[in-house]
């Protein structure tokens, strides 16, 4: 049975007064995480102290992950970022011999391109796989780049820029043919759409909580495939990332033996509160129907976007898009200003303004903010050149 979506749009206050398209920036507020949030203010306040609390928050966001990505518990860092978990990662590879090569595509969030080329003066070797005329970068364009000395193929799952998604299954196909590693960034696809670890076959895969899985900044998660974990040795580390956080050890460090060992210091426990509430939600409501959702609702915004004679920069291919679609415009800052000003909430990369769609949007949204682009069209239109 389908979930009650219309019943779920009023769980988001803000949705009454904002016609929200920000998911990829951050998720809209759902009252139960708001209650989260005053339920961690309200345990403090109750209780002072409850040590085992916290690490059960972090424990049951650990596990909620996993269920959501097809993974084990043990299988599951959770991190302060993306970033974090990435460094961490990065922290334990050793590019000092041959295999010293990162693939990493054009369509890369720049935290994933910088902490790569960060690593070079530890002896990596970057090689970017650039789009092509079309805007997208297929499987086949990574064929070239990934050889016998590559150790990493980092890549995002949707790009920031113009949600488009990638083949990752083909990457994989390609990356296993030369022995090399896959890192997944679905910071811009989990929640939004299903994301499998072991059908995707990855070996790595880092996102956060703040956008589709409806949580909040500062928590994020990187999964380390099981048997993978313990030949990675992070030389980021500290208590709880040790095989008894309350051993107190000062002579040695001893990582855990799961995927923990991917972790540094005490857990940002209030950011625990809200990631648990929203994964319970999201999983609650199912990712099969979340996807179904958002897929109906970017193809009906690219017909609209078609209607309206404004052309998206996002694959028209329902199978190479993500929950974000993209139009290209001459002033992408003062367009997001001028939609703002009439309740619309987008964000802008590059000279596009994007509009993200979450479970909790409609095709009311859809129509306002097409009829708000087609009002806008003369002054903020595309430039001729990228029509
Ligand atoms: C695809 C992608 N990767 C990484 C990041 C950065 O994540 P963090 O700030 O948690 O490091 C973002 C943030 O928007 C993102 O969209």
């Amino acid at each position: 049975m389908e979930p009650n979506f219309a019943a779920l749009r009023r769980e988001f206050p803000v949705l009454g007064r904002k016609t929200y398209l920000n998911s990829g920036s951050y998720c809209a507020l759902a009252n139960e995480v708001k209650a989260a949030v005053e339920q961690y203010l309200e345990d403090r306040l109750r209780v002072g102290a409850d040590w085992d609390l916290w690490v059960a928050k972090n424990e049951s966001v650990r596990s909620l992950t996993a269920a959501l990505i097809g993974a084990a518990p043990e299988e599951i860092s959770i991190t302060a970022s993306v970033s974090a978990g990435f460094n961490s990662l990065a922290s334990a590879l050793d590019f000092s011999g041959p295999r010293n090569k990162i693939v990493i595509s054009d369509f890369e969030f720049p935290t994933a391109a910088q902490i790569w080329h960060a690593q070079e003066r530890r002896g990596a070797r970057v090689v970017h796989v650039p789009r092509a005329a079309d805007g997208y970068i297929a499987a086949s364009a990574f064929a070239a780049a990934i050889d016998e000395n590559t150790q990493l193929v980092a890549i995002t799952h949707v790009c920031f820029r113009n949600g488009a998604k990638l083949d990752i299954a083909g990457v994989v196909e390609l990356a296993r043919a030369k022995g090399a590693k896959v890192l997944l960034d679905c910071y811009q696809s989990v929640g939004s759409a299903n994301v499998d670890v072991k059908a995707l076959g990855v070996d790595f895969a880092a996102g956060g909580m703040l956008k589709y899985l409806l949580g909040t900044a500062g928590i994020g998660f990187l999964y380390v495939r099981d048997a993978l974990v313990s030949s990675l040795v992070p030389a980021n580390s500290g208590w709880f990332a040790q095989e008894t956080i309350g051993s107190m050890d000062i002579t040695a460090n001893r990582p855990a033996r799961s995927a923990r060992r991917f972790e540094a210091g005490t857990p940002a426990v209030v950011n625990c509160y809200a990631a648990e509430a929203g994964l319970k939600m999201l999983l609650r409501v199912g990712i099969e129907p979340v996807e179904a959702r958002i897929g109906e609702l970017t193809a009906n915004c690219m017909r609209r976007l078609r209607e309206i004679d404004w052309a998206s920069v996002t694959p028209t291919d329902d199978r190479r898009r993500g929950a974000t679609v993209a139009v290209p415009t001459g002033d992408a800052a003062r367009l997001v200003h001028e939609l703002k000003d009439r309740d619309i909430v987008t964000s802008c990369r590059d000279d596009n303004v994007r509009a993200a769609f979450h479970f909790y949007n409609d095709h009311s949204d859809v129509e306002a903010f097409c009829a708000a682009l087609r009002d806008l069209r003369d002054a903020f239109g595309p430039p001729p050149e990228r029509c």
